[in-house]
């Protein structure tokens, strides 16, 4: 028997310190918020997705009355950017929350299926991409790439017969 020990690393500023560019897909996030759909829960997610091609791609909760048919801001940015530019990178992804039921006063980690998610298109690409978690108060929490958020991660090569 063995214990190991992995070493996960990441980052908190203030919004300020980020570059224009990260605090622009921020302000992107932040503006996404007044499109989520969240009836059930009152709890709004905007997510952002910076292309290598510069493209911002904007995405909210969606929910649904039969709530496990509802989506999370994340997937919705991250699908749609998958559908409507397959071969193009994605560099970074910009989450921001607001409840509308108390204040949100830390960075809100995502689920782990948008992890999971993420994940595989870091994968898919060959090339980390950058998480950005914003808080109401502009706290943000960064991770240079979703393995550090996802550790122990399901990969696809797990799925094929050695
Ligand atoms: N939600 C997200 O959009 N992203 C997350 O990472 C966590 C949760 C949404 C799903 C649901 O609409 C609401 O927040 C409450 O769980």
């Amino acid at each position: 028997m063995q214990e190991k020990k992995i070493e996960l690393s990441f980052i908190t500023a203030h919004l300020s310190e980020l570059s224009e560019q990260e605090q622009q897909l921020v302000a992107n996030a932040k503006s996404s918020l007044k499109t989520a759909y969240a009836p059930y829960s009152g709890f709004l997610v905007g997510a952002s997705v910076l292309l290598e091609n510069g493209e911002i791609i904007n995405g909210s909760n969606q929910e649904n009355v039969a709530y496990p048919s509802g989506l999370c801001a994340e997937r919705v940015a991250l699908f749609y950017a998958g559908a409507r530019y397959p071969d193009v990178k994605v560099k970074k992804i910009a989450v921001s929350v607001h409840s509308k039921n108390f204040e949100v006063t830390e960075v809100v980690s995502p689920c782990g299926a948008c992890r999971q998610v993420m994940a595989e298109y870091e994968e898919k690409q060959e090339e980390a991409i950058k998480v950005i978690l914003h808080s109401p108060t502009d706290e943000v929490l960064i991770a240079n790439t979703v393995e550090d958020l996802l550790p122990f991660m399901f990969k696809s090569p797990l799925l094929k017969k050695h």
